[in-house]
């Protein structure tokens, strides 16, 4: 479940949703539920697979994995893919704080009579982003600071629920929406004309997408695989977590399209369609101060679930590789994150590199680097060691096929659209 919550996030419903609508709509879908079975799928079993062998975070995982001689590197190499974990918080905090503010803003009956200029005035209140901020670093704090189970687990369950919930809520409203039908062919018909307009910027946005919503490479899922008994094989619990996330992220889609088709908002919006678009819609909506309140609540404990998820990696790491207390360790995560949040706060333009430094450059880099850790006998782990250890317990077994698509098909493919990324990202 903290793994499922660490997945679930604003990937799933603010980031999803605005990529389909760029993209093209279905065949861009069917594009990232491919990327999601041929590259999330192994790589996820690797990165939890880690977790549980070493029953430690990243950073500490892999040297004990590895054979002695190469523990050192691996050392070094998994601080500094923990450390974009830390750099995803340093940003994503942020958008979470704005989260909060606009669910106080619906729940107290506020609807913005121009939402372009009330977004624009919520970014330029840099005292009140600090403060939402600080609401959303203080609240995770204190929920890892509980401990695992006391805390996190009990905290994320109630919030995962009720997510479901809410969301499930939000579907029914909007598949009753007069123009539903319309937002439907849209996100479930696919046209590939739209999607061949732009492949490769389309491909790049499907599988940077599936890293950023399972959060591979950067060692948060290994820390949720460090919690996981023998008693469950990995494959069938990676099954379960990419179900979750996506059933949560077509959910999503189904919420926004005919709500957008009702009310006439361009699909391609970009990443303002939740903070700029949905106001919009919710300002003509029968009860929309009731609906956009829910949403924004919905989408709030999307993204508190993966803060509070991602702190206890950082915690974890601390703890592990410092011999830190919890309570210290969660005052120094908390501290740094709320710290360091700062610049994203006080300049434009810092998110944007934030978010492509992460999603573009650490979680690719980091899920390659792991997928070799996990097939390479002679520098990393070593293929018959992670099957028998993923395999392990009631559920699926790694097929050994899977070694070459590991070794061969997955690096080559993110090799691949990495690359086509950064040109895209320098030219565009
Ligand atoms: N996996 C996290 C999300 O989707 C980062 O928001």
């Amino acid at each position: 479940m903290l793994a499922a919550s660490s997945a679930v996030g604003l990937g799933n419903v603010w980031r999803f949703p605005y990529i389909v609508g760029r993209n093209g709509g279905a065949a861009f879908v069917l594009v990232y539920l491919a990327f999601l079975v041929l590259i999330g799928f192994p790589l996820l079993v690797v990165e939890l697979g880690i977790g549980r062998g070493a029953q430690r975070s990243l950073a500490a995982a892999l040297p004990a994995l590895a054979p002695p001689r190469t523990a050192a590197f691996w050392r070094r190499l998994g601080t500094l893919l923990s450390s974009g974990c830390f750099v995803l918080m340093i940003y994503y905090t942020d958008v979470a704080g704005w989260l909060l503010k606009y669910t106080g803003d619906f729940a107290r009956g506020h609807l913005a009579a121009n939402p372009e200029s009330a977004f624009a005035a919520l970014l330029a209140d840099r005292p009140t982003c600090a403060a939402a901020l600080a609401v959303v670093v203080v609240l995770a704090t204190a929920v890892c600071l509980a401990g695992v189970v006391k805390g996190i687990e009990r905290v994320t369950k109630a919030l995962m629920l009720s997510l479901l919930v809410i969301l499930a809520i939000l579907a029914a409203r909007a598949l009753t929406l007069p123009g539903a039908a319309e937002g439907l062919a849209f996100y479930l018909k696919p046209d590939w004309g739209a999607f061949l307009a732009h492949p490769e910027s389309a491909i790049a946005d499907a599988m940077g997408q599936a890293f950023f919503t399972l959060s591979l490479g950067i060692g948060s899922m290994t820390i949720c695989g460090s919690y996981v008994g023998d008693e469950r094989s990995l494959v069938s619990e990676t099954a379960w977590i990419i179900v979750i996330d996506t059933i949560v992220a077509l959910l999503s889609g189904l919420v926004i399209f005919p709500t957008c088709a009702t009310y006439s908002v361009p699909y391609a919006e970009g990443p303002g369609l939740i903070f700029v678009a949905l106001p919009k819609v919710f300002a003509q909506m029968p009860g929309g101060c009731f609906w956009g309140f829910l949403f924004f609540l919905f989408l709030s404990f999307a993204a508190l679930t993966t803060v509070i998820a991602v702190f206890e990696c950082l915690i974890a790491g601390l703890m592990d590789s410092l011999g830190m207390n919890r309570v210290r360790a969660s005052f120094l995560v908390g501290l740094g994150v709320a710290v360091l949040s700062l610049p994203c706060v006080l300049w434009e333009g810092v998110l944007g590199w934030e978010d492509f430094a992460v999603s573009q450059v650490w979680l690719p880099l980091g899920a390659l680097a792991q997928g070799f850790f996990a097939v390479n006998s002679t520098y990393g782990w070593g293929w018959k060691a992670f099957r028998r250890s993923v395999s392990t317990g009631v559920g699926w077994k790694l097929p050994d096929a899977m070694r070459y698509h590991l070794a061969i098909v997955v690096p080559l493919l993110i090799l691949a659209v990495f690359v086509a990324g950064l040109i895209r990202s320098f030219t565009s």
